[in-house]
């Protein structure tokens, strides 16, 4: 039987985690973005984006650990792709990517039962000046909601920071996805918005695990999803870029869980 006895949760639902469930978390954690870092030397022109699932399917595969996505809902491969217009959840299929392209690769994996969910973005080739300032101020966006995070805070205060950014930045937020807790299960309590007012919903606490994964769009906010029942596009056509860190809240601000190793977590390393 699972052991519920540990930890606590509060009136909103949000599990508290232990001192000792961090080392979980991290190790999780590490391993996606070890994931991620090992993609950028796959990600050029004329490969396709189920070439680069397999690739992430045998790493997760080589490295001991489950993919948390394989057989989740009924999705079927181990990482979403999401190319240009595409917001979230792009399936990987035999689309070749081209010079210019920008993409984001998300990865979830399972280690020893704990979850570590991260997504960057990547181009094949060179970006162009605008998605180039897209993927910096996405990227900058969720670094600025993470600064957000400390107990006594709220996940609003977390929302607007990430909004206020964006938005001096005549960009986006994209409405209809949002981060969430996260732990020994995939998705818990609460939604994380990436959008509100400051000192709103649930206050932080120390052991509160959960991602933040801004979308943010050149064009209007709003998407639809695909007849796939999966991919999410921008209704305007407009392009869009995501980051994703799973982090755990500590007693002054937050432990990130899936920093890059390789310190390559930006959309400009090359
Ligand atoms: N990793 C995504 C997230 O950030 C969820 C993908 S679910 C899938 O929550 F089934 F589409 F893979
Ligand atoms: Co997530
Ligand atoms: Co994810």
């Amino acid at each position: 039987m699972k052991d519920q006895s540990r930890g606590r949760v509060t009136k909103d639902g949000i599990r508290i985690y232990e001192a000792a469930d961090f080392a979980g978390m991290h190790k999780a954690g590490r391993l996606a973005a070890e994931i991620l870092d090992a993609m950028i030397a796959h990600v050029v022109p004329g490969v396709t984006t189920a070439a680069l699932d397999r690739i992430i399917t045998d790493m997760v595969e080589a490295a001991g650990a489950k993919s948390a996505t394989i057989g989740y809902k009924g999705y079927r491969h181990a990482s979403c792709i999401s190319v240009n217009h595409v917001v979230c959840h792009g399936i990987p299929g035999d689309k070749t990517l081209k010079d210019g392209d920008i993409l984001n690769i998300d990865v979830t994996v399972i280690v020893d039962g704990w979850f570590g969910d991260t997504s960057r973005m990547y181009v094949a080739g060179r970006p162009n000046r605008r998605a180039e300032r897209l993927m910096q101020v996405t990227h900058d966006a969720l670094m600025l909601g993470i600064e957000a995070v400390k107990p006594g805070n709220t996940f609003g205060d977390i929302g607007a920071a990430i909004q206020r950014y964006v938005e001096s930045q005549r960009m986006s937020v994209v409405r209809d996805f949002c981060g969430h807790g996260l732990g020994q299960v995939f998705h818990a309590p609460p939604n994380v918005l990436h959008y509100g007012r400051p000192g709103t919903g649930a206050a932080l606490e120390e052991g509160m695990f959960f991602t933040i994964e801004p979308m943010v769009n050149l064009g209007k906010p709003q998407t639809k999803v695909l007849a796939d029942d999966w991919t999410a596009v921008t209704r305007d056509k407009s392009l869009s870029a995501q980051y994703e860190h799973s982090i755990g809240v500590t007693a002054d601000g937050a432990e990130i869980f899936t920093l890059s190793p390789a310190g390559k977590f930006h959309p400009t390393w090359g």
